[in-house]
């Protein structure tokens, strides 16, 4: 299995130690959180952050919410989960994975109550450690599945982070990328920088750099004239949620992306695990968009840019629908979508 020579997220010595990406691409960081309230705030803060990457930590955070406490009887040690999953739940509505997550973790203690709070603690580790290797997986064959739709030569146009940094293996859309150019395939990328805290152009190009991709940043308004006018041979994104219907919450912008795509008649392909899907959700008019500080629009970098006082609207994602959806590369492998075929 392909491993980067980077660890966006670590379990180590009873503490979850992850890669810090509010700081890259200028430095380096570690961020080591030995409470759940610091991996709550780290979820919350960005610190980690791309759906499965979320899910993957709030299991972790599970564990360290759990641990080294003495508990007195079984009420308390359920009235402490209850806590500790109330208060990683809270950080971010949108991905699906954060709640799939947590339901796995819940249903680990569930399914074990007759056991000692040592060893119901002791498979709640076990619980995270699988879902951290079966994320490993699934970018593995979604990479695989992926990569089987590119050719030579051929080039990519992607929004956000769906890579390394965003999971717990090699990524969805970009593992697609490593994948296609392990094959001998050289691959271009063009990222989109991402507004507004620009996951693109600090973390994108960042992780594709590390694998020498070829890689050149845009500006995100310039996604239609790149189309018009270079060759762009199909988009790849991920996804937060994907509803039963197939529409798709993603980064803000993902659906300019896909209407440019169709008005370009280019492939659209959504890059996601199955543990993105929601088929609870009837479509994406129902999936909760988390809203962000507009801190993060007037201010550059600690620097304000629009005048004090200025109204804003600030959605971290967005819905495509499903009709504009080529198809689905999930790890069991690739799923038709609507798009032309209406
Ligand atoms: O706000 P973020 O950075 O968590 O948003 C991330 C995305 O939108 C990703 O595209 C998505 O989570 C898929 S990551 C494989």
């Amino acid at each position: 299995m392909k491993e980067m020579n980077f660890k966006t997220l670590e379990w180590t010595d009873g503490e979850l130690r992850i890669l810090d990406q509010t700081k890259l691409p200028l430095r380096v960081e570690y961020l080591d959180c030995k409470s759940v309230e610091q991996v709550a705030e780290a979820i919350k803060d960005l610190n980690i952050r791309g759906a499965p990457a979320i899910g993957i930590a709030a299991a972790f955070g599970v564990v360290v919410g759990m641990q080294n406490r003495n508990y007195k009887s079984w009420e308390e040690y359920q009235i402490r989960l209850n806590e500790v999953v109330s208060i990683l739940g809270n950080t971010r509505p949108t991905a699906v994975n954060l709640f799939w997550a947590l339901d796995r973790m819940k249903n680990v203690v569930e399914v074990n109550k007759e056991k000692s709070f040592k060893d119901l603690n002791e498979l709640l580790l076990k619980e995270s450690i699988s879902i951290h290797e079966e994320d490993k997986l699934m970018c593995q064959r979604i990479g695989e599945h992926g990569a089987s739709l590119l050719k030579e030569g051929d080039t990519v146009l992607t929004h956000c982070n769906a890579g390394a940094l965003a999971t717990g293996g090699i990524g969805t859309a970009l593992g697609i990328i490593y994948t296609a150019q392990n094959q001998g395939k050289r691959i271009k990328v063009f990222a989109d920088e991402t507004r507004p805290v620009l996951q693109g152009a600090r973390l994108t190009v960042w992780e594709l750099q590390q694998e020498g991709v070829d890689v050149t940043l845009i500006c995100d308004n310039t996604a239609a004239f790149l189309m018009r006018t270079k060759k762009i041979d199909c988009v790849i994104v991920g996804a937060d949620r994907v509803a039963k219907n197939g529409d798709v919450a993603n980064k803000i912008g993902t659906y300019n992306l896909a209407v440019l795509a169709k008005a370009h008649d280019t492939p659209f392909y959504v890059a996601a695990p199955t543990s993105s899907f929601d088929p609870a959700i009837e479509s994406g008019e129902k999936i909760k968009i988390e809203e962000r500080s507009k801190d993060e629009v007037t201010n550059w970098f600690g620097k304000r840019i629009a005048p004090s006082g200025t109204k804003v609207w600030s959605p971290a994602f967005d819905v495509t629908p499903a009709e504009l959806i080529t198809a689905y590369i999930t790890e069991e492998g690739i799923k038709e979508g609507l798009k032309f075929k209406v």
